[in-house]
């Protein structure tokens, strides 16, 4: 096969981002706006699930603080964000890393696998040290990563086949954390990065898909349900999520079993909708399971979006990726790790030297 770009788009017979549902093409930003919200709905309906209205409030309760953390660096608060539902409080922790040298820190809200910040895949202090706050939750939180209806899940009622899946849970659980931020004047909450790895990754696409106030959308290895295209994708497929983590999803994408190509939609829909917000897209060389080309290819086929609001997407030649070098003069950047499925200290500090040179 052709190694060019262009050709490789052609063969997967993508779904288009600008044929409105009548048949009609985009040919304005108005046009996008309404075809955004197809899209949204789409994607909804035959993956995630929807969402709740978020809550009319959001009510941050400390814990804990300490005003001289990491080496008297930063003031670390441990929150709990608690909101109404139907059927009664909820509420779920978060800590809150800001760096004291800098006044109103951009931010990175971490949908994290494990509660602790000192965490293998969060190089907590280099980021204080590179300007960064961070607001870190662990998803299991907000609802456990299995079968089980607790925690989240609990508190509102559910269609079985078009009601929130768990990544739209998680996903709309980072939105009340923005809800908490949007109040503070001691951090720069018009600079939200969310950001996850693998599963979280795929979470960290949804949240700033549907919620605009992120200006920056980073997905670290998402992966099948995540960035990766699902026409022609090599390692997991859908059908492989469905048979273990159905619950990730809503009930209609078990429809989506071995029927990738007759789809309504595809992958680099969802990255369309961070546009015109920064992006970040990254990949792990080793990460087969993942499919680093579908990942790529993803961000490619989503790129057009952003000319329509004057912005070029990804800057690239009409070719594959060269490992290592990351891509980061457009609006939507990229990356090709050398190395295995894992949020890498690498990856972090290109995310950080991205958000430096565009100040988002
Ligand atoms: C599994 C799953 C992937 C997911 C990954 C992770 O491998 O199949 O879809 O991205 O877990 O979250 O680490």
């Amino acid at each position: 096969m052709s190694h060019v770009l262009s050709e490789k788009i052609k063969f997967r017979k993508l779904p288009d981002l600008f044929t409105l549902s009548d048949g009609s093409k985009v040919a304005s930003l108005e046009d996008w706006e309404r075809r955004r919200e197809e899209i949204r709905e789409v994607l909804l309906r035959e993956e995630y699930g929807f969402m709740p209205e978020a809550p009319a409030e959001v009510r941050a309760v400390t814990q804990e603080r300490d005003e001289g953390a990491f080496a008297n660096k930063a003031v670390w608060a441990k929150l709990q964000i608690c909101f109404d539902t139907p059927k009664g409080e909820f509420s779920f922790p978060v800590d809150l890393i800001v760096p004291k040298a800098v006044a109103k820190p951009p931010v990175f809200l971490h949908i994290a696998f494990r509660p602790d910040v000192p965490d293998s895949y969060l190089p907590m202090e280099e980021l204080l040290d590179q300007g960064f706050a961070v607001a870190n939750f662990c998803y299991n939180d907000v609802t456990a990563d299995t079968l089980d209806e607790s925690g989240l899940a609990s508190m509102y009622d559910r269609d079985p086949l078009y009601g929130w899946g768990k990544i739209s849970m998680w996903a709309w659980a980072a939105s009340r954390v923005m809800d908490y931020l949007v109040t503070l004047d001691t951090v720069d909450s018009s600079r939200v990065a969310v950001v996850g790895h693998s599963r979280l990754g795929k979470t960290a696409l949804l949240c700033g898909a549907m919620d605009e106030r992120f200006s920056m959308v980073i997905s670290n290895e998402s992966g099948c349900g995540g960035a990766a295209l699902n026409r022609w994708k090599g390692g997991e497929r859908i059908k492989d999520l469905e048979q273990v983590v159905p619950y990730w999803f809503c009930g209609q994408f078990q429809n989506h079993v071995d029927g990738e190509n007759e789809m309504s939609f595809d992958q680099h829909f969802l990255l369309a909708l961070s546009a015109p917000r920064a992006l970040y897209i990254a990949s792990a060389q080793l990460d087969d399971w993942a499919d680093p080309l579908s990942e790529f290819l993803s961000a490619y086929a989503a790129s057009p979006v952003y000319t329509l609001y004057g912005k070029i997407g990804l800057v690239t030649k009409d070719e594959l990726p060269p490992l290592d070098q990351p891509l980061q003069e457009g609006t939507v950047g990229y990356h090709m790790r050398s190395g295995s499925h894992f949020f890498s200290r690498t990856d972090w500090l290109q995310y950080v030297q991205y958000r430096k040179a565009h100040n988002v």
